[in-house]
């Protein structure tokens, strides 16, 4: 199959349903490949940390969009994401990061463990309710994307009451991180943009007049002092980031997590029992299905990666899913195997947009998959796991699990 053949395809119903023959076939054309003028496709696990390392390759920010879709100011949902970290470059980006560093921090995580608990236990008595007669439950509509905006919103300092509310809003929202492809999917991320916007203002001047040592009334605090640090805008779009980064990513690696374990009752065996197993296991789970499976980076100057030329004002298209499984950096890449020793997958990304969510992400997942086969010993599939049919943040739509007696 030619480059540009497979290419495509990715973006095709086989594609999404199976995007990996697809990652293959390209690099049967080499780690950095030129697919069309203006576009080249990195599948090698080295030229993929290469191209997020380069300042001269940057993430798409305003300018960027200016070139591909003049009007993308019309869409409130696009705009948030412009003011956000996770679309600007430096010096822009150092100056955010740098501000939510100071709010976001290792004991601000930590913090969070006895929320991880008590949600993954609220969370695991309705799945019980709801599955006691041996009826499936949908593990990820019950469970896995419940999880992490509950998480996201006692974090942030977000009403507890709304979790559902965040959920869907969000859910919405994240068709906006899919480009310009898909017009009713963005006004529907609009109207969700338009209706949290509404909730943020309210809450940023709630957490001014009482302070509650959650990360929003720290960034609302940083915002008073130095608005040159942190303008009101980009306020707005890093709450918006943080909602919406943390949620179908992390959905995703505890539902494949899940998938994964009843595959195999050895790993739910020794997810269970062995703690010594489980960080090993979740960084797997991550390399070979991680939830991000690519992302972008556009050419600032002329640039030469792994001896290819690369010219000014090109998309290269970071496949992190194929990167993950070069036979050049995991053995056996395509094996699913907890315990192997090679680390450092690409599912966090790199360079100076590594995630900073991560070490959250890794509590959470690392927190519910053990105490799922231990709640439910008995859990089995309950039905056909389906992926959604998307691919740069990809995962269970999906996982029919039965945790009760089953029905006679
Ligand atoms: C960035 C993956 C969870 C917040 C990223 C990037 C990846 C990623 C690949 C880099 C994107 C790029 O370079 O273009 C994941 C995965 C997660 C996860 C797989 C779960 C399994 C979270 C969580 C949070 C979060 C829980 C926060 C609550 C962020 C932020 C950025 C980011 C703010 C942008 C950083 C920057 O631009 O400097 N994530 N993420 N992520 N992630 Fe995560």
């Amino acid at each position: 199959m030619d480059a540009l053949a497979a290419f495509q395809a990715l973006a095709t119903p086989e594609g999404r349903a199976n995007p990996y023959p697809y990652y293959e076939a390209l690099r049967g054309h080499g780690n950095l490949v030129p697919v069309k003028d203006g576009t080249f496709v990195a599948v090698g696990y080295r030229e993929c940390a290469q191209v997020l390392r380069d300042p001269r390759l940057q993430v798409q920010d305003g300018t960027a969009f200016d070139r591909v879709y003049p009007r993308w100011r019309e869409h409130s949902s696009v705009r948030a994401f412009t003011n956000s970290m996770l679309y600007t470059n430096p010096p822009r980006h150092g100056r955010q990061r740098g501000t939510m560093n100071t709010e976001f921090t290792p004991q601000q995580v930590a913090r969070l463990t006895p929320v991880i608990v008590e949600t993954i236990s609220s969370l695991f008595d309705r799945v019980a309710e709801l599955g006691r007669d041996g009826s499936p439950v949908d593990l990820m509509a019950e469970f896995a994307t419940r999880l992490p905006i509950a998480v996201v919103s006692a974090l942030l300092g977000f009403d507890g009451d709304r979790v559902t509310w965040f959920r869907d809003l969000a859910t919405s929202i994240a068709v906006a991180t899919d480009g310009f492809t898909n017009p009713p999917g963005l006004a529907e991320a609009d109207a969700a943009m338009d209706e949290l916007a509404g909730y943020f203002v309210d809450l940023v001047s709630r957490k001014r007049g009482c302070p509650a040592g959650d990360l929003v009334s720290g960034l609302v605090g940083l915002h008073d002092t130095s608005p040159e640090e942190l303008s009101y805008d980009e306020l707005l779009g890093n709450m918006m980031l943080l909602l919406t980064a943390g949620f179908e990513t992390t959905a995703f690696l505890v539902g494949d997590g899940a998938l994964l374990a009843l595959s195999r009752p050895e790993y739910a065996r020794r997810l269970a029992d062995d703690e010594s197993f489980v960080d090993g296991y979740v960084e797997e789970v991550a390399r070979f299905e991680p939830p991000v499976h690519v992302t972008s980076r556009w050419a600032a100057r002329d640039v030469t990666i792994a001896g290819v030329d690369v010219p000014a004002g090109a998309r290269v298209v970071v496949v992190l899913a194929a990167g993950n499984r070069d036979p050049g950096q995991f053995g056996s890449p395509n094996v699913f195997d907890p315990e192997r020793a090679e680390g450092q997958p690409l599912s966090f990304g790199g360079g100076v947009h590594f995630c900073l969510g991560a070490a959250l992400a890794r509590l959470e997942v690392r927190t519910a998959l053990p105490l799922l086969v231990r709640r439910f010993p008995g859990i089995a599939l309950g039905g056909v796991a389906g992926y959604r049919d998307r691919w740069v943040i990809r995962g269970l739509r999906t996982l029919p699990v039965v945790v009760g007696a089953r029905r006679a």
